[in-house]
């Protein structure tokens, strides 16, 4: 058995759990998953990150103390595992003791290796992200990866000598090309190497909420220092008793770290230099995947633009939501959220092509024999062909998820799903039961769908576990490893169990399924600055628990809004849509078409020559096929209609609001 450690980044937790963060575990898991049904024997890791100073800082304006603050975040994190049906074998939070004595012992090796010195650090920080930001990387004076105002720092530090790095990690690099992925992010991290490490700052005094740095305890360790870490503690690292030495040997170095994109840096050179420091192995494989952006920009709670995983869950269904991530976010590259692609994807391929193919093969079975799956008869073309399909898919399937390209995977599988629904339409069974002498190609028929099916569901299951969990209560079947998995093992005479609707369509249109406007992410932020074009109206109120993340904001944060004054030239109700508006409006010499969901307090014809205040500045959003170039500024009470802003004096259009 061979083992496989996979881990997720751990969380910050000044923020709570959002779809970004849903989706790394959730494809871990389904990677776990799989490697579980291949036979390995795997450790799947994930937790929280929870000291630095922001966390400090987000406790004290929640008005609570940092543990008390930790532990309802950090709780909020394993939360979301149970709540997606993840089967991580350990959270580990970085305030635990174990955690702690990691930390230590790591950085007692790395000065042991003379790689530690005392040094000034100053310079600028972004405390969002926990990174020093070199002043030439600076965009407009902030953080270029959150966009956060960084903050200058000049305080005693211990450094560590990532520059001796250099050579050994170009090195490291060179024999192990498979050690990032996607390739191109190798190539970028080794041209950044290439053009020189400087020593890292590896400790603060500034605050109190970390790791003491080992006999200096004026010093707490830098958060990415002891985050990385995490990795090791939850193999039992520094203990030496054979127990131990014997688990850090089967699962270390050979660990796959999925990570977002915007971590690489960290993971791919900080952490095998630290590692190597310690006379210990780099990790065997990085894979980074991309962002989930909402209305163009990265989805994050420093953009305010946040969509929550639980209300897609409670709409959707977990498996459906798992299903749209992995099926949408090609491994590497960025991909859209929207309600629209769930609701899509959902109707299309989950109820659709699925829920159908379910559908029939269960009924059929059902009404033509009597609930018990009959004997294949014949191997016509059709049949062979079909037969064929399934085992190409297979071998397709287990082998996209060892590169651990689930598009793909789901991708293939659709194609089988899609053509076993196809080889049902050809041989109409419906037809071929009012034949008696058919019989034979009627129970092929049957046969060969239901254990296509039952192949199916074997190949969904890291991604859809319930899904295939049902698949498999249908057909009367139980969940088998991939090892050995193959089209027409399904036993002659399995008799079927209940049959239920997998996947029922959803026919509502998204603003009746959730009372909502369609412009309005699900869950999305109540920030409307960073919103799609919703009014205040029409956002969801924030959840109770957000109220630790409500942070207030700096005078230049408000300046980021462009509120103009505009005139409206003309309005018309859109098409099936119950809220929304589409206003062409005047904004100084500016004509722009904005969307706005004020038809149920509006009738358009009342707006023409209104004066009213925009948000000019939102990057355009598409709702129900129209380009919105903007927000209009509503006030609203409880559940109440919006009522647009005006002014009792004379105004120009394009003045702006502050
Ligand atoms: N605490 C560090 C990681 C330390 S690992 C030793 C951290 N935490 S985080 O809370 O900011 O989480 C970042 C991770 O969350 C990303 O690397 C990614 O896995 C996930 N995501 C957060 N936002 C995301 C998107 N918008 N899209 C996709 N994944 C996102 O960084």
């Amino acid at each position: 058995m061979s083992a496989f450690y996979i881990t997720t980044p751990i969380y910050y937790i000044n923020a709570r759990p959002h779809i970004g963060h849903a989706y790394t575990t959730m494809v871990a898991d389904a990677i776990a998953r799989s490697r579980r049904l291949r036979g390995d024997d795997v450790f799947f890791l994930t937790g929280t990150d929870e000291h630095g100073q922001k966390v400090e800082r987000a406790a004290q304006k929640a008005g609570v103390s940092t543990p008390a603050f930790a532990d309802e975040v950090s709780a909020s994190f394993r939360q979301m595992c149970a709540d997606l049906h993840v089967t991580n074998d350990d959270f580990i939070r970085t305030t635990e003791p174990r955690h702690r004595d990691a930390a230590q012992a790591i950085w007692r090796k790395v000065a042991a290796a003379g790689d530690i010195y005392k040094g000034d650090y100053e310079g600028w920080y972004c405390t969002v992200d926990e990174i020093f930001v070199p002043e030439t990387q600076l965009v407009d004076g902030a953080c270029p990866t959150c966009g956060s105002k960084v903050e200058r720092l000049k305080e005693e530090s211990y450094y560590f000598r990532l520059s001796k790095y250099q050579q050994p990690l170009l090195d490291f690099y060179a024999a192990h090309p498979d050690f990032l992925q996607p390739a191109f992010r190798l190539n970028e991290i080794r041209t950044f190497v290439e053009s020189g490490l400087q020593d890292l700052s590896i400790s603060r005094t500034s605050f109190q909420w970390g790791i003491p740095v080992p006999d200096d305890p004026a010093h707490v360790m830098y958060v990415w220092f002891d985050a990385l870490t995490n990795y090791l503690t939850a193999l039992g690292f520094p203990a030496d008793d054979p127990a131990t030495q014997d688990r850090l040997s089967r699962y270390w170095p050979t660990v796959t770290h999925l990570v977002g994109k915007e971590i690489i840096r960290q993971h791919a050179i900080y952490w095998p230099a630290f590692l190597m420091s310690a006379g210990m192995l780099p990790p065997s494989r990085i894979i980074a995947h991309g962002f989930w952006l909402m209305g163009g920009a990265k989805m994050s709670k420093s953009f305010g633009n946040v969509a929550r995983y639980q209300e897609y869950a409670e709409t959707f269904g977990v498996d459906a939501l798992r299903y749209f991530v992995m099926r949408e976010m090609p491994l590497g590259q960025d991909a859209n959220f929207s309600d629209d692609g769930v609701l899509t994807r959902f109707n299309a391929d989950l109820a659709n092509d699925l829920g159908n193919l379910v559908s029939r093969a269960t009924t059929m079975v059902q009404r033509y024999c009597g609930g018990i799956v009959p004997a294949p008869h014949v191997q016509e073309a059709l049949d062979t062909n079909l037969r064929a399909a399934v085992s190409t898919t297979i071998e397709r399937v287990l082998a996209n998820f060892e590169g651990f390209q689930i598009t793909i995977a789901l991708q293939d599988t659709w194609e089988l799903i899609r053509a076993v629904n196809k080889y049902i339409v050809e041989r109409e069974p419906w037809t071929l039961a009012k034949q008696p002498d058919r019989r034979a190609h009627l129970e092929t028929t049957l046969y060969e769908a239901a254990d296509a099916l039952r192949v199916i569901a074997a190949l969904v299951d890291p991604v859809m576990p319930d899904a295939a969990t049902r698949i498999r209560g249908m057909l009367g079947v139980r969940q088998e490893p991939w090892t050995g998995l193959a089209g027409g093992t399904l036993v002659p005479g399995t008799r079927l169990g209940t049959i239920e609707p997998l996947f029922p369509r959803i026919e509502k249109t998204l603003e009746e399924l959730r009372g909502m406007s369609t412009d309005t992410p699900a869950g999305g932020t109540t920030d409307p600055a960073t919103t799609t074009p919703a009014t205040p109206a029409t956002a969801p109120a924030p959840p109770a628990a957000a109220a630790a993340d409500n942070s207030r904001i700096s005078i230049d944060d408000f300046m980021k809004v462009d509120l103009r004054v505009a005139t409206v030239l003309q309005a018309e109700a859109v098409p099936k849509s119950r809220k929304l508006l589409k206003l062409t409006v005047r904004v100084g010499a500016d004509d722009r078409t904005i969307l706005a969901g004020i038809a149920e307090a509006y009738a358009p014809e009342a707006l023409v020559g209104r004066t009213i205040v925009i948000v000019a500045n939102l990057k355009p959003a598409k709702l129900m096929g129209i380009e919105s170039n903007g927000m209009v500024v509503a006030a609203s009470g409880d559940g109440g209609k919006p009522v647009l802003l005006g002014f009792s004096e004379a105004t120009e259009s394009g003045w702006r609001v502050r």
